[in-house]
Order: structure tokens, then C-alpha cells, then sequence
């Protein structure tokens, strides 16, 4: 027989986003026509431990929120409920905490729990789960690194914010005939780095999915000034490797804690530093931070917010429990949580927005050379720089010689 109480949790877990707040008007709203009644779980995943920290969501207090940046739940992403400590490692929730959070979630009769998170929060939600909660997941993150969908929300918001701070810097660096190197998030993946590179005119993009070395970099800069383009935008994203290998943290232990991921940060000033060395030309750093994360979202996420918020309501309402809306343009439709976490979605380094990005002579550091990755219209390097009467010199290997 069909159950009669109808009452739907939401929990925001993780770092914020842009976004959040509009899921949870969508799913409240949504939830609410249905006849539920809606709890909203303060804090991320500890508003189901001990103590409970609930509120009741409701038209009234969900209303004139879909513009508003953080989410109006709070939010954690460290403590007793982290289960991502390293790229692909997941640790195990305490049994004894999973079941009070099971009692919990009986006790405030829940028959459904949306939970709006990245990967870290889809891997405790995906536990909670599989101990018998009723989860259902929405894709959140500003660094679009989870599988399963094409857009996390947030991820819209923080190239918005970069691109803008590409086109700010843009005429400074002009103005004063200089390098600027913007320092992007996205974790262990390079994807705000490649788009607001595309959005913002970067001409150097370092991605962690592409390896790099400081001479290509440099090559880029000359190659520009010999074109008469005496200013370079630099757009690196924080966990692009080093050509050693190495990652840049903003910690002294770089690996992973007990409790957490590592904070990444620091490779902006290190490839700044280096190409004024190796140049001589003038390169000030510019690391963008939560700048990222905080603020209204750009209506492209309210738009995706919304319809993840509706359509997590209708998998409750369809009892498909253990999955996450996913974005499948132009559909709205689902993927099981474990599908959407196995493993980091990273970008293609043959994909369509780098191969666009190269057509256009953009460098991501791995070669000197200009090369059109397009079949159909290949241009050489001689090609190129008769193009552009330049010296073919000016964009062949040899012209490392030039600073070294
Ligand atoms: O995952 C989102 C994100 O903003 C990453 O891009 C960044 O590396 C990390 O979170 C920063 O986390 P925190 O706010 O805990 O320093």
C-alpha cells in the first residue's frame, strides 16, 4: 500500500556554489505542488548527526533566493562526514555514524533525501545509500569534474568569473606591455581553465590533463612579440602539474589528509616567476580563488539549477534512489550515483574545445609550434608565419635559443 506521509530532506554538502539556493527553491517548490512537505538539513551532511539541525523549507522562505549565491542550508566539506581524501581515493564512513544517520533520516520521516553535492558529497551520499537511505543526488561543483552529466551547476558561474577577470586583465596587460598569469580553481581538473581561456582570449592555457614545460610557454610570449602582440594572458588552473610532475599545494604536506583533499594553489606566482626569469619581461600573478565560488549565479546555472531541482523531485517521487540527475542536452535524465563518482571526469585533451582553442594558435604549453589540428585546412608553421610575416624562425624550435 502506498505510504501517506510525504516529507522530502535536502541537504547542501561540499564547498558552495553558485547554484545551490536555486536547486533548493526548484526542489522545494516542485516537492511542495506534489503535496510533500519539505526539511531543509542545515550544515551538509552533520545536520543529520548528532545534533539533528533541521529547518522547514517552505514557498515563503525559498522565494527571491534563485539569484543568491552560498546556499541558505550552510555548508562543510571537512570532518567526520569527508569521504574524498585524494583524486581517486575514498574513505569509508564510521558504520556507527551511518546509522545515526539512518535513525535520523527514520526519525524525521523522511521518504526521500536530495542530496546536492560534488564528487566528495555523492560518495557519502552513495554510502548513506547503500545503508538504506533514500538518496537522490544533484551534480554540483564549480569544477565540472564529476561523470554522468554533461554541466555540474556552478561550473557556468566560475568561468563567468574568470572570463571576466581575463577581459579586466586583458587591457591591463596591454596597456603595459606585460604578462598577467590568472590562477583558476578546478581542482585536479583543467576544465575553468580551458573555458574561460576560450571565453577570456587566454593565449597560454595550463591544464592538468595536458603535460607542459616552461620553454613551450616562453615560446608562446616570443612568438607573440614578434607578431607585435607585446602583452600575453596566461590562464593556469591550480592543479596543472609542474613539468616535474609535481602538484602545487597550498600546504606544507602535499599529500592528501585523513580528513580531507589537499588545497591546491601557488602554480600561478611559480609560472609567473619563471617566465620573467627566462624573458625579462615584466609578469605579475593574479590567483582568483573563491571569487570563483561566491556571487549570483549566471542564468545559464539558474536555468540548470531549476531543472536539476524539479527532476530530483520526480526521481523521489518515482522511488529511483541511488541516482543523480543528469544533464543529457536537452534532456533531463539519470545515472546511478556510483556511475557519476568512479572516477573524475577530465577533459579531453583531443576534445572539441581544445582542438577550437589550438585552431586559433592558443598553446597549452606542450608544443613550440603552431599547429592547426584541423585535417581539412592544415597550416603549417611556414604557412602561419608568411600569414602573419613573421619570420619562420619566430615560430620553429629554434627560437628558444633566443632567451636561453
Ligand atoms: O571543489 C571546489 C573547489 O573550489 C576547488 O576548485 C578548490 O580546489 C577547492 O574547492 C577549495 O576548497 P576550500 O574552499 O576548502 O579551500
Amino acid at each position: 500500500m502506498k505510504k501517506v506521509r510525504r516529507r522530502i530532506g535536502i541537504l547542501t554538502g561540499g564547498g558552495d556554489c553558485p547554484g545551490l539556493n536555486a536547486v533548493i527553491r526548484a526542489a522545494t517548490k516542485s516537492a511542495i505542488y506534489l503535496g510533500y512537505r519539505v526539511v531543509g538539513i542545515r550544515r551538509g551532511y552533520e545536520g543529520l548527526a548528532d545534533p539533528v539541525q533541521t529547518m522547514p523549507l517552505t514557498i515563503a522562505n525559498t522565494s527571491n533566493i534563485l539569484n543568491q549565491g552560498g546556499t541558505i542550508l550552510g555548508s562543510t566539506n571537512k570532518g567526520r562526514f569527508s569521504a574524498k581524501v585524494g583524486t581517486d581515493q575514498t574513505r569509508q564512513l564510521d558504520p556507527g555514524l551511518i546509522d545515526m544517520v539512518r535513525r535520523n533520516v527514520q526519525e524525521l520521516e523522511l521518504d526521500g533525501l536530495i542530496c546536492i553535492g560534488g564528487d566528495g558529497s555523492l560518495s557519502i551520499a552513495w554510502q548513506l545509500y547503500q545503508a538504506g537511505i533514500p538518496i537522490v543526488g544533484v551534480p554540483k561543483t564549480i569544477d565540472n569534474d564529476l561523470q554522468g552529466t554533461a554541466f555540474t551547476f556552478g561550473f557556468d558561474s566560475a568561468v563567468a568569473c574568470a572570463a571576466n577577470a581575463l577581459d579586466r586583465l586583458h587591457t591591463t596587460a596591454a596597456s603595459h606591455e606585460r604578462v598577467m598569469v590568472l590562477e583558476v580553481m578546478g581542482r585536479h581538473t583543467g576544465w575553468i581553465a580551458l573555458h574561460a581561456g576560450l571565453a577570456g582570449g587566454g593565449d597560454v592555457i595550463l591544464i592538468p590533463e595536458i603535460d607542459w614545460t616552461f620553454e613551450n610557454v616562453c615560446a608562446k610570449v616570443l612568438q607573440r612579440q614578434r607578431m607585435g602582440r607585446r602583452f600575453t594572458l596566461i590562464v593556469v588552473a591550480e592543479g596543472a602539474r609542474l613539468p616535474d610532475g609535481g602538484l602545487v599545494t597550498a600546504e606544507d604536506n602535499p599529500a592528501a589528509t585523513s580528513e580531507r583533499q589537499v588545497r591546491l594553489g601557488g602554480i600561478g606566482q611559480i609560472v609567473a616567476d619563471e617566465v620573467q626569469k627566462r624573458l625579462g619581461v615584466e609578469t605579475r600573478c593574479v590567483v582568483l580563488g573563491h571569487l570563483q565560488r561566491g556571487g549570483e549565479p549566471t542564468y545559464f546555472d539558474r536555468c540548470l539549477s531549476t531543472q536539476y531541482g524539479a527532476h530530483a523531485v520526480r526521481l523521489i517521487e518515482e522511488e529511483r534512489f541511488g541516482e543523480m540527475v543528469s544533464y543529457d542536452p536537452p534532456d533531463m535524465t539519470s545515472v546511478s550515483i556510483e556511475k557519476a563518482i568512479a572516477q573524475l571526469h577530465r577533459v579531453d585533451p583531443q576534445g572539441a574545445a581544445v582542438q577550437a582553442a589550438r585552431a586559433m594558435a592558443v598553446s597549452f604549453g606542450d608544443t613550440p609550434d603552431y599547429r592547426n589540428p584541423f585535417p581539412c585546412s592544415h597550416v603549417d608553421a611556414k604557412t602561419y608565419a608568411e600569414q602573419f610575416n613573421v619570420s619562420p624562425s619566430a615560430i620553429a624550435t629554434s627560437h628558444f635559443d633566443d632567451y636561453e
